[in-house]
């Protein structure tokens, strides 16, 4: 069983197409570009140190120009033979912060809300988690997870294309629940820390990671019209002390924390995989400190959290 019967009714109706009944022009040409993905013997799927597979196939620029269809490539990067997926985000900057949290996924069923394409629940399983769940209401990452997987062949992780709230879960319990890069675009964060807590079983984790205004902001910096460092709908930026506070609220136990991470057009730029505007207009170039909007420049923190008991 993949997690719960719960889990195994909802992916029912994704098992034979990734976009179930999703209405969506593009869903057609993504199934095609899928479809015409090469079949592979004897692939050698590596997880642990990257996300990459090699396999025999002499035509990469086929593939290659398959899956550059499926831009934006936002999170990554992958390897696929000789094809360097260099996404606009480079992912394993943020895994590896999480990894020094020294944080045990071996052998747990996880949950990964807003999973993105599916990097990082690639990379949970090569930390030794058993099953992942992935939730990613937009269907291009759902696209780009379909093309990895075909290639990486993992029947321990799945992809649903729902919001949580919006999933029908509501009596399976998770290990650990990821919950990286959400919060502040939430317009409920409340409801939506409750929402991970009711999924949690008794011992587990919710591993929690956004971005931070510093403690001049008070308990929240909330963006006028939603725009903050060119993003769209970024409702609430907690500072530490506000999110300690709704963790206390919600009876949630900060049970390990990270450092803040500043972001940098290291983390976050334009590639040939994401052609479009990136890092570079999020920041004020004449004083890096503010937002283009003049907030705080982002900084993000990873949260560990237990049900007190
Ligand atoms: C900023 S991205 C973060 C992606 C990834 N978790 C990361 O840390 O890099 C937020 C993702 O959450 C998804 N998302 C937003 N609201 C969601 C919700 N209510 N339920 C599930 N996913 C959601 C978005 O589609 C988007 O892919």
């Amino acid at each position: 069983m993949f997690i719960s019967k719960e889990v195994e009714a909802l992916y029912y109706q994704y098992k034979d197409n990734p976009f179930g009944n999703k209405k969506d022009s593009r869903i057609e040409s993504w199934l095609e570009i899928l479809n015409r993905l090469p079949s592979i013997l004897n692939a050698e799927v590596e997880l642990v140190n990257e996300v990459s597979v090699d396999f025999d196939f002499k035509d990469s620029d086929k593939i290659e120009r398959l899956l550059l269809h499926l831009i934006p490539w936002r999170k990554g990067p992958f390897r696929i033979n000789d094809i360097f997926i260099d996404s606009e985000w480079d992912s394993e900057k943020k895994w590896k912060r999480f990894q020094k949290l020294n944080f045990d996924l071996d052998g747990k069923s996880i949950l990964d809300v807003g999973s993105g394409n599916g990097y990082y629940a690639f990379r949970m399983l090569g930390m030794g988690a058993d099953k992942v769940l992935c939730l990613e209401p937009n269907l291009i990452h759902v696209s780009q997870f379909s093309a990895i997987n075909h290639f990486v062949n993992s029947e321990n992780i799945r992809m649903i294309p729902e919001r949580l709230e919006e999933s029908g879960l509501e009596n399976s319990k998770f290990d650990t629940i990821f919950s990286m890069g959400l919060l502040y675009h939430q317009r409920n964060p409340i409801e939506h820390l409750t929402n991970l807590k009711n999924l949690l079983a008794d011992d587990g984790k919710i591993v929690l990671e956004t971005i931070i205004s510093p403690k001049e902001c008070g308990l929240v910096l909330e963006p006028s019209n939603g725009k903050y460092a060119s993003m769209p709908n970024v409702h609430f930026v907690h500072s530490d002390n506000g999110c300690k506070s709704i963790f206390r609220e919600l009876s949630l136990q900060v049970q390990a924390e990270s450092d803040l991470a500043v972001t940098n057009d290291k983390e976050q730029r334009s590639t040939k995989w994401m052609p479009f505007k990136s890092f570079e207009s999020a920041l004020n170039l004449q004083n890096k400190s503010i937002t283009i909007e003049g907030y705080p420049a982002p900084k993000r923190k990873f949260y560990v959290l237990g049900k007190v008991s």
